[in-house]
């Protein structure tokens, strides 16, 4: 038997950390690297520099095995790893729908330049279909080691707050390759992974990268499809949640990514189908997903929607109107703040002229530093306290679970818009309130 691979990741961030953390959880020897020197400390301190429940006590487990560390060293990583994921960010470049992969580029490039030997590098980012190809030239271009050095692909589907569990038993792996010598490292670098029986899809590099587009298209165009589904339901008196049940049933179209509300955000869906939809046109296929745009189009009304029903409910004029955010993330057990439709929506409303008070369970301190303008409050009740219009924005539990005897004590009007359907309305109408919500009567 070959020894198994030793596995260096490329970037920190909300990706490479769980790679890099889930890994060495699996028995792998793992360096992680990060051109930042201060995340680097924090997460060799065992310090997981954002939310994600269970990886923490990864981290410190996977820290007190000796299997994991970080460095900002590249020469170290190359001179370490034989197969190496790239995790940086691929974020949407400021004032076009196309990803940024300046990040990816450099990382590559930096890695390269310091590879003697053979080694396979492995891309996990989102980028748009063609990169794989341009990586392997640049590669083979920049490393000693020539044409010893592979790229392959290998797209990542974690969701936020599921994170270590969809790394250690992911619905099924996809590994792009170039050669029958790649896939044997990826086997080898998922072995126990491949062990439990996971399908494996094996394709091109082309076909790799997009997998991950067409994903995440597909995901958000269900959403947006329940959400279209409501805009006719509100000019029509339909109720688009029990019409969403309906559905459900039919196992064909399943209920999953079927629940309607004020849409995704999130640092994926909006940013993946922009680049995907921008990347199609300067392929001259912009035609095949011309629809993504009006996916993202049906997503944004949603947050504009929900705007309205507030005003509707304040009396048409928000000047003044003291309102009760509910929810900050972009969706709940999440800190992440990245186009979150709640912040959002809280934004315009303050710009309306309202009074804005966001309490969130856990994106507080984000949402504070990026919306400064708000105020800010440590749990629903003291939010709610004097509001004239309280709106649910972010479906955490918590906010399920308000009592709405209790909360009507402390508002001074018991209006509530309701953007995630994520109340009972028998019950809130019961306790007295005037109940609105998105695509329902
Ligand atoms: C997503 C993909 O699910 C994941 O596979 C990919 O790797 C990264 O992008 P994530 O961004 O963590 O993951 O969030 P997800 O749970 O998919 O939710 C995305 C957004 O859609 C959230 O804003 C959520 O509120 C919204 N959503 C989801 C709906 O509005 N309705 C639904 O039915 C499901």
């Amino acid at each position: 038997d070959e020894p198994a691979p030793r596995l260096t990741v490329i970037g920190t961030g909300y990706l490479g950390a769980t790679h890099a953390i889930c890994m060495a959880a699996l028995g792998f020897h793992v360096l992680g690297v990060d051109a930042n020197a201060g995340k680097v400390a924090r997460l060799n301190s065992g310090e997981v520099p954002f939310f994600e429940p269970g990886l923490p006590e990864l981290l410190a487990k996977a820290l007190d095995s000796g299997r994991l560390r970080f460095t900002t060293s590249f020469a170290d990583a190359a001179e370490f790893g034989d197969v190496h994921f790239i995790c940086v960010g691929t974020p949407q470049q400021p004032g076009s729908d196309a990803a940024d992969l300046r990040y990816v580029d450099s990382a590559v490039t930096e890695l390269a330049a310091h590879l003697r030997r053979r080694a396979l590098v492995v891309g996990k980012s989102t980028v748009p279909v063609g990169t794989a190809a341009r990586l392997t030239e640049l590669v083979r271009r920049v490393a000693p080691a020539g044409r010893d050095v592979e790229v392959a692909w290998n797209p990542e589907f974690l969701r936020e707050g599921y994170a270590v569990d969809d790394t250690l038993r992911p619905d099924r792996l996809v590994f792009g390759v170039s050669s029958d010598w790649a896939e044997k490292q990826l086997r080898a670098a998922f072995g126990p992974v491949v062990d439990q029986g996971t399908p494996v899809v094996v394709t091109d590099l082309t076909t790799a990268e997009l997998v991950k587009m067409a994903a995440n298209s597909f995901l958000a165009t269900k959403i947006s499809y329940i959400n279209a589904m409501a805009e006719i339901c509100e000019a029509t008196g339909g109720d688009v949640t029990r019409l969403a049940e309906a559905l459900s049933y039919d196992d064909r179209i399943g209920g999953r990514f079927l629940k309607p509300g004020l849409g995704f955000g999130g640092g994926c869906l909006p940013k993946d189908i922009r680049a995907f939809a921008h990347r199609a046109e300067e392929l001259g296929v912009g035609q095949a997903v011309s629809f993504l745009r009006e996916v993202d189009a049906i997503n944004k009304r949603r947050r504009e929607r929900t705007v309205e029903l507030v005003a509707e409910l304040a009396g048409g004029d928000l000047t003044g109107v003291r309102v009760a955010a509910l929810g900050a993330a972009f969706k709940p057990d999440s800190d992440d703040i990245r186009d979150a439709p709640a912040l959002d929506v809280a934004a315009a409303l303050h710009r309306l002229g309202a009074q804005v008070t966001v309490t969130d369970p856990a994106a507080t301190d984000n949402a504070r530093r990026s919306h400064p303008e708000l105020a800010y409050a440590t749990d629903a009740m003291s939010a709610a306290e004097a509001a004239d219009v309280v709106v649910l924005l972010t479906e955490w539990n918590e906010f399920r679970l308000v009592d709405p005897e209790a909360m009507g004590a402390v508002v001074a009007r018991k209006r509530i818009v309701d953007g995630r359907h994520a109340l009972d309305p028998g019950q809130w109408r019961a306790a007295g309130w005037e109940y609105r919500a998105l695509g329902r009567p």
